[in-house]
């Protein structure tokens, strides 16, 4: 394809270089039962076999297509709710309850992707690059004590190119002005590379959380004092991770499903690091503490969702009704954000054509 080509590529219709690590679902989502997701387009049934390990399969039982996430988990195996026939952690056909004496396994396998579990959630690889080249997203808060944690999920119809911009645009706080997210936010630079976009602001934090009642900011507002602090967002394809001072970090990790809609899951970290006292405390103590406060957050995080996805949603219905109605765009983040989608589409496609040839 020629530059001029890609340049012209509408942004809503791209669909995702799959050779990243996306996540899929919270650890918690998948217990003793299979559940099934959709990571662009593709059907993928998840289980734990008997010692806990993740597998991500197909989701889709090749005797006759019916969902392999309406069944159960068998041992080390996946069983099909109709007819009971099993599939191992590779895909491979293990078990046909009614196999006859003279008859073989049936010779049909489905894909099995790479996945991975950690920092509390389940990942999937669903390109056909090498999976050991890229690594999940680092998210170092998650285990570490200083951090408390607030997760919500966003199910959003919409492409997933709404939500990104929707996030590295800092211009959006006028929405948010009753959470009192942040407000003032200035664009001081813009940086691209291959696979990400990283943008500073500056902006006026609502919160300071040097003391340690200072957490009770996030519940009452009159404790809270506008206050300048760097906000910094980032594009690190395909997620998106910000830091706003030192006292808060946030994350949205994107499972695109389709052109119409998205999965992200938000994550926000409140620092305790201020607190030298509370860090001379015994372990187990401060991991109380970091537990009993998961999800200090919620009420302010879901709320913001529901604004955020709001707009989107209306974005997108728009786009549908009229898909060649210009809009007018003043922020050059968007831009960088819209072109690092277009070359990661293009890198996918590349990547496809190589590994084939
Ligand atoms: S459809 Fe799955 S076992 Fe028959
Ligand atoms: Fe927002």
């Amino acid at each position: 394809m020629q530059l001029q080509d890609r340049k012209f590529t509408d942004v809503r219709t791209c669909g995702i270089n799959p050779n990243h690590w996306y996540v899929v679902a919270r650890s918690t989502e998948v217990r003793d039962r299979p559940i099934g997701i959709v990571l662009w387009k593709q059907a993928i049934v998840l289980f734990r076999d008997r010692a806990g390990k993740i597998h991500a399969l197909e989701d889709r039982c090749p005797h006759r297509q019916v969902k392999l996430s309406e069944g159960k988990v068998a041992e080390n195996a996946i069983e099909c709710a109709y007819h009971g026939w099993q599939f191992g952690a590779e895909g491979n056909c293990v078990t046909v309850p009614y196999l006859g004496e003279k008859q073989k396994l049936p010779n049909c396998t489905i894909r099995d992707y790479p996945v991975r579990e950690c920092n509390g959630f389940i990942w999937v690889f669903p390109g056909e690059g090498n999976s050991e080249d890229i690594s999940p997203l680092d998210i170092p808060e998650w285990e570490h004590l200083n951090y408390i944690a607030t997760v919500s999920t966003v199910d959003c119809p919409g492409h997933y190119s709404f939500l990104i911009e929707n996030l590295m645009d800092m211009y959006h706080g006028h929405l948010h002005d009753n959470y009192q997210a942040w407000a003032s936010a200035k664009l001081e630079k813009i940086e691209e590379a291959r696979d990400r976009v990283d943008v500073r602001y500056e902006a006026q934090s609502y919160y300071r959380i040097d003391k340690i009642w200072s957490i009770s900011q996030l519940f009452f507002p009159a404790l809270r004092r506008l206050h300048p602090e760097p906000l910094d967002v980032s594009y690190v394809y395909p997620n998106w991770v910000s830091r706003l001072g030192d006292d808060f970090k946030i994350y949205c990790l994107f499972c695109p499903v389709s052109e119409t809609q998205t999965r992200a899951y938000l994550l926000h970290f409140t620092s305790l690091n201020a607190f030298w006292r509370l860090h001379k405390l015994p372990v187990g103590f401060r991991r109380w503490v970091k537990n009993s406060l998961f999800g200090s957050a919620q009420k302010l995080l879901d709320g913001l969702v529901r604004q955020d996805v709001a707009m989107i949603e209306q974005e997108q219905q728009a786009y549908l009704q009229n898909p060649q109605r210009r809009t007018y765009e003043l922020n050059p983040a968007i831009f960088s954000v819209q072109q690092l989608i277009r070359q990661q589409v293009e890198e996918g496609k590349y990547e496809k054509i190589s590994n084939i040839s």
